[in-house]
């Protein structure tokens, strides 16, 4: 894709988001701190023939710094021959929205889902307002996702999942290309089983036209997933797992032999993220869609 003057290799969250609606599937968005983990993503999807989104956090921004993380998915993208979108995850600070667009992402998360309902709709409005017309696309959260170890009562539920209604107006009035929804899902390790709320899911997805946003997905059984899928979730986050993969595979290798390359140790980890990645690309239905 040109814009302007500067090459950019990636296609758009909306891109990809709107051909896994039209196909029933979902693209898988894994996040990224390094090379590695990068490398990992990239090179599995490449050989699954899977479009995929590089998922970027303000923290990982923090950590590696935006002009590292940007150019580390830039090069990814143009070795691998795939559909890939670099996406801003969880934004909530507007002026690294502005960055992350200036730095050629293809994507921004606003998160305003801690914010009342009219607040969260208006820093929307703002974001998609100077993200679209740069040709980026916006996902935004509606209600809130529940720590791990909450247990959430039917009262308690309504207040804290999406409402299909509000969904649907909130859509409307910010004119988003994807929505995260809360049905029960959370960051993190879970403790017991999550217990995603169907019904709700497909309430919301009869009301509600655009790509519909799975966040916490790291441990929520396959059947689960699948059956997510099919009622209409187009976009899966992952990221704890991830994390997993690759503390295993550097612990297997530094206690199982005397290893101090770090090529060694961050090798094992990125086959270890590479397993994860294939399992996760195949449950969600986006092989061979690239
Ligand atoms: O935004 C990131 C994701 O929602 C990741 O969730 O760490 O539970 O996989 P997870
Ligand atoms: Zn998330």
């Amino acid at each position: 894709m040109l814009k302007g003057e500067i090459y950019i290799p990636f296609v758009t969250n909306k891109e990809l988001l709107d051909a896994a609606q039209n196909e029933n599937y979902a693209v898988g968005a894994f996040n990224i701190n390094n090379m590695e983990i990068a490398q990992a993503i990239v090179s599995t999807a490449y050989e699954l023939n899977s479009p995929v989104i590089l998922a970027v956090s303000q923290g990982a921004i923090k950590y590696a710094g935006i002009e590292y993380l940007s150019s580390i998915a830039k090069t990814a993208a143009s070795i691998n021959k795939i559909p890939i979108s670099l996406h801003l995850d969880h934004g909530t600070d507007f002026k690294v929205i502005l960055q992350c667009i200036r730095h050629g992402f293809s994507s921004v998360m606003i998160d305003g889902s801690h914010l009342p309902f009219d607040e969260n709709v208006a820093l929307t409005k703002k974001v998609v307002g100077v993200a679209h017309p740069c040709g980026v696309s916006v996902e935004a959260e509606l209600g809130r996702l529940v720590g791990i170890e909450d247990q959430i009562s039917v009262e308690e539920k309504d207040a804290v999942f999406t409402n299909p209604d509000e969904a649907n107006l909130f859509v409307e009035k910010t004119n988003v290309d994807s929505l995260a929804i809360a049905i029960g899902s959370a960051h993190g390790i879970y403790k017991g089983e999550p217990k995603l709320d169907f019904d709700r899911l497909k309430a919301i997805n009869e009301k509600v036209k655009i790509p519909l946003v799975l966040h916490g997905a790291s441990g929520i059984p396959d059947e689960s997933i699948l059956k997510s899928v099919k009622l209409g979730i187009n976009k899966i986050n992952i990221d704890t797992e991830l994390r997993l993969a690759f503390r295993d595979g550097v612990k297997k290798i530094v206690t199982e032999s005397d290893v101090y390359d770090p090529r060694k140790i961050c090798g094992a980890a990125r086959d270890a993220m590479k397993n994860i990645v294939k399992y996760k690309i195949q449950i969600f239905g986006s092989e061979n869609k690239a």
